[in-house]
């Protein structure tokens, strides 16, 4: 197969990992900065033609492909959602589809949605912005968690201790226009979470999550560890129905063990491979190659 990964950054180690394996079974992989695609639509014409412009050189179209794998993150999530959908429009598979793909990247859309089919979500609330921060955080529990809609690798994720440093933060916010969501803080989480990796209808590798010391966010990025952890099978079908409410086929789910029962916190699209692939010592590129080859191929 001739494979597209639309992705800024070729030496991440995902990256790497996904084009090493897609070597690995036979296929080619093109690395692609969707910010550096053209996109174009003609009047009259069923094509959707993708053009490419070099760093230094002159746009070129692009050949067509067997699947495209969208690999960007959240700073591209406009410009690789419409290169994807282009895609899609020349009947090219995708693995995440743009609407799914566009859905998990706002987080208060996914919690919307992962309600709707039913599955426990932390306490959230989204408030207009003409609502008054000190009203808004009223009926709160306290510490309490405050979310930018488009964040990740832990960043836009804070923690007000107290209601004065809640209205102080949501004020500044505010100010930026930035939007976010309130959440009750899981206390008993204590900077851990599970995150499962997701691909097709199963979870193929897991990893507990450990943030640093005195850090409530277990992102790798924000210098949290990771060990081993069993899944029981309500957390594996649990990981599988949010990434099927979301409508993806790859996904990493957070998942919280609360004492309340099991919460899922976020759904990824683009789920890192480093540390869960050395934690795990799963062949996560390998599989998704696989899956890729069942759906194009079949
Ligand atoms: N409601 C919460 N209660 C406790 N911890 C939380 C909560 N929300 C997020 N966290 C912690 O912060 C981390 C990052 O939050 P998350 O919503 O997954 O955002 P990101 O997209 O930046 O990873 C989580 O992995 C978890 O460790
Ligand atoms: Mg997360």
């Amino acid at each position: 197969m001739k494979l597209l990964m639309l992705c800024r950054e070729p030496r991440l180690y995902s990256c790497q990992r996904l084009k090493e394996a897609a070597i690995q079974c036979g296929h080619e992989m093109d690395i692609l900065d969707p910010n550096r695609c053209i996109l174009k639509l003609m009047e009259n014409s069923p094509h959707f033609d993708v053009y490419y412009q070099p760093k230094d050189g002159a746009p070129y179209l692009l050949p067509n492909y067997d699947a495209v794998l969208p690999r960007f993150g959240t700073a591209s999530t406009k410009m690789g959602c419409a290169v994807l959908r282009h895609f899609q429009a020349k009947g090219i598979y995708c693995l995440n589809k743009e609407r799914a793909f566009l859905m998990a990247r706002d987080k208060w859309e996914s919690l919307q949605i992962l309600r709707e089919q039913g599955i426990a979500v932390p306490n959230s609330q989204l408030s207009g912005v003409e609502t008054d921060p000190k009203m808004v955080i009223q009926k709160m529990d306290f510490p309490l968690i405050i979310k930018t809609l488009n964040g990740s690798q832990g960043i836009g994720v804070m923690l007000a201790e107290k209601p004065q440093s809640a209205v102080s933060i949501l004020e500044t916010l505010k100010q930026a226009n930035v939007p976010v969501l309130l959440q009750d803080f899981v206390e008993e989480a204590t900077g851990e979470d599970i995150r499962c990796f997701v691909v097709g209808d199963k979870v193929i590798a897991s990893m507990q999550r450990i943030g640093q010391e005195g850090e409530f966010r277990a992102n790798f990025h924000r210098g949290g560890s990771a060990q081993p952890v069993l899944l029981t099978e309500e957390e594996k079908q649990l990981a599988v129905r949010a990434t099927k409410a979301l409508g993806l086929v790859v996904s990493g789910v957070d998942l919280i063990r609360s004492k309340g029962g099991l919460l899922v916190l976020e759904v990824n699209a683009s789920p890192g491979l480093e540390m869960i692939e050395k934690t795990s010592r799963v062949d996560i590129a390998l599989q998704i190659m696989l899956y890729l080859e069942k759906m194009v191929q079949s």
